[in-house]
């Protein structure tokens, strides 16, 4: 019989290409979202794709306990990746306890009722590159020091990772029983090739391949690049940019880990990233280049928080995951225009 994955904020943007990697892996999936930060595009989408039409989605708050508790009793769930949380670092700085109350309590409460099963259950949490801060060396292992957070998001993530540690280890025999994984996401960017699914930002975008893509299409007027006299190649930042595809496949790969009992480690940590550091310029080139346009940009000043560069060393999941990040950064712009062409409706 097929095993059943709880996706937690599945109508998002890495949980809906998540969903869809799941399914065609032989995946049974239950779609749980507050739907906070988007609207059904996304999971209609997801339908669409798989031809899933009676695809299982819950709106419900994983704040409140109750519901938890409600969702667990209605389906056998064998694992769970938890996407559900707020995740605009600025926001965070001006409202902390949004942050903390939202971001812990809405894993603790999970990680409460995966433990109330007697099967207990394999969670699976999705982390950031944000807990390495501005590293030392370069790329980053796994084994590189987490540096404190510079923001509460990023100290929400942090924490997150230390609380899903201790519970494993808590909690790792028996009835009950926890094992745990938790992915760091460098970049992620691009969207589904169908078109389909993609990045829904509100507002006005934080992120660069968002604003990118609204830029070109005309919603923005210009592209500020924050900062071109950083000490890199070409003075503008280097980040570790990873296809959501890609991305969403790493999951896969990970629960798979967790649920044919694989694992070496009742808990564990992966970089899911290319290793291939790339500037922001070069991005900008490229989305340029694979779409045959010119995208209106200026320099300007650095953005505060902003790290000079950070790229990941993957082998690790590619060694114990069998994962390897595979779409090329063209692909990845092409399909992050496509997506923007459609939701402009052009
Ligand atoms: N950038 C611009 N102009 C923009 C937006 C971004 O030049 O309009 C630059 C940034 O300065 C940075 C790079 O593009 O150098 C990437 O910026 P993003 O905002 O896309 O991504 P970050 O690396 O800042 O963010 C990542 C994750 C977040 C995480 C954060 C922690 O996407 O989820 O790291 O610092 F919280």
């Amino acid at each position: 019989m097929a095993k059943t994955v709880l996706v937690s904020g599945g109508a998002g943007f890495i949980g809906s290409h998540v969903t869809v990697e799941l399914i065609s892996a032989g995946y049974d999936v239950v779609v749980a979202d507050d739907m906070s930060n988007c609207d059904l595009t996304c999971f209609e989408g997801v339908k669409k794709i798989t031809g899933r039409d009676n695809l299982p989605f819950v709106k419900m708050d994983f704040c409140d306990l109750e519901a938890v508790h409600n969702l667990f009793a209605e389906y056998h769930i064998d694992a769970v990746i938890h996407f559900a949380a707020f995740k605009a670092v600025g926001e965070s700085v001006a409202e902390p306890l949004k942050y903390y109350n939202n971001n812990l309590t809405s894993f603790m409460n999970l990680l409460t009722v995966a433990h109330a099963q007697k099967s207990g259950c394999n969670v699976l949490f999705s982390s950031s590159a944000t807990v390495y801060g501005e590293p030392d060396v370069l790329p980053v292992t796994e084994e590189s020091p987490r540096q404190p957070a510079t923001s509460p998001y990023g100290n929400t993530k942090q924490i997150c990772e230390d609380i899903l540690r201790d519970c494993v280890k808590a909690y790792s025999e028996g009835e009950g029983a926890l094992k745990g994984i938790a992915l760091r996401y460098f970049n992620p960017i691009g969207a589904h090739p169908s078109g389909l699914i993609g990045e829904l930002p509100r507002g006005v975008p934080n992120n660069l391949v968002p604003f990118i893509t609204q830029t070109a299409i005309g919603k923005r007027e210009c592209l500020s690049i924050f900062g071109n006299d950083y000490p890199t190649p070409d003075g503008t930042c280097q980040r570790d940019y990873i296809d959501i595809v890609d991305l969403a496949k790493a999951h896969v790969c990970a629960v798979g880990r967790m649920i044919d009992e694989k694992m070496e480690n009742d808990y564990e940590v992966f970089n899911i990233g290319t290793g291939v550091p790339v500037s922001v310029l070069e991005l900008v080139n490229a989305f340029e280049k694979v779409n045959n346009l010119k995208l209106n940009y200026k320099f300007a000043p650095r953005r505060s928080g902003d790290v000079t560069a950070i790229w990941a060393d993957p082998t690790l999941a590619n060694e114990k995951l069998g994962w390897k990040a595979e779409r090329s950064v063209e692909e990845t712009l092409a399909a992050a225009w496509k997506w923007e062409q459609r939701i402009a409706g052009k």
